[in-house]
């Protein structure tokens, strides 16, 4: 029988989300239905999150399929342990790191951060994750460097969308290491307080709030520090319509739609349209990073 994540999630869990997690002892014997210990965070918004059923049953994971439905119903059969990241380029202790010592000493909290899709839908989501700057701190980023680039796992005996050409795998991603090295951008490890499900991007990912949901890379296998901007997988496959920048923003339209309001999943079908904020409603924490730039030209 495949458990479903409403089926493994004790209801009181998620309907007290304003309490702290922290304090609760592992449950289960699998590591994967294991609680996970983390502090609220002063960077979460105070906008209600969607259900567990909205975040793991829409998904965008193209490994699985381009479908909604396709991660959900394909992911399962994805191995997550044992798990392991290069972590290389520019820095002072490069290696392959298993994720238990990628993990290691890091402060676990819980973001609830809103997440908008560049496709013009939305969701609020409850993530479980630390801070990318405090693994770059530890293995030394060197002075050179100028951005990270991260690529996700190519497994295609798991991955069955892999078996289309239609990306040239692995799926990529980039940074500015200002960017990488902002408060606000996480590692997630899990959500709703439980181990990454897998359509979500097990067992690790990123999350970049103020940015597209293109850019928040799952199953992350290699993290690499370099002094040259990144390939990323969608400017490789359409450079007119997603910049490497991607920041969200509602006064640049997308080619072919407005970015001007988007549908919030699970508000039903004619509430849940709402004004896009400027950089995803960060733009009090990041605007500063991008002073220079022209974000008409620059997206
Ligand atoms: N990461 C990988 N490896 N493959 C993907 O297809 N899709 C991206 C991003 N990360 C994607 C990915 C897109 S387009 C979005 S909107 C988000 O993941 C979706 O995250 P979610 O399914 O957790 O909402």
């Amino acid at each position: 029988m495949r458990l479903t994540w409403s089926d493994v999630t004790p209801k009181p869990l998620w309907l007290s989300r304003r309490q702290l997690i922290a304090g609760a002892t592992a449950l289960a014997a699998s590591p994967a239905l294991a609680k996970i210990e983390a502090a609220k965070s002063a960077y979460s918004t105070d906008a209600e999150p969607n259900s567990l059923e909205d975040i793991t049953s829409y998904n965008n994971f193209y490994e699985f399929g381009t479908g909604k439905g396709d991660p959900a119903e394909y992911a399962g059969g994805l191995t997550v342990d044992p798990w392991s990241i290069v972590i290389d380029g520019m820095v002072d202790k490069p290696g392959t790191y298993d994720l238990a010592d990628v993990v290691k000493g890091q402060p676990l909290e819980e973001r609830i951060y809103r997440f908008r899709c560049v496709e013009a839908w939305s969701m609020v989501v409850p993530w479980i994750g630390f801070q990318l700057s405090g693994l770059l701190n530890r293995v030394g980023v060197q002075p050179s460097a100028k951005f990270v680039a991260f690529e996700t796992l190519v497994r295609p005996e798991e991955m069955p969308g892999q078996s289309s050409p239609f990306i040239d795998w692995p799926y990529r991603e980039g940074l500015r290491l200002d960017e990488a090295m902002h408060p606000l951008t996480i590692l997630a490890t899990g959500l709703y307080g439980e181990a990454m499900p897998k359509q979500n991007g097990a067992p690790i990912r990123l999350v970049v709030p103020w940015k597209y949901g293109f850019k928040s890379i799952k199953s992350i296998v290699r993290i690499s520090l370099t002094d040259a901007m990144p390939q990323t997988t969608w400017n490789m496959l359409q450079p007119q319509e997603y910049g490497f920048y991607a920041n969200v923003n509602p006064k640049v339209d997308h080619p072919r739609w407005s970015q001007a309001s988007e549908r919030r999943i699970g508000a039903g079908l004619f509430g849940g349209r709402q004004d896009t904020l400027m950089f995803n409603g960060y733009e009090a924490e990041v605007a500063s990073l991008y002073a220079e730039m022209d974000l008409a030209k620059d997206y």
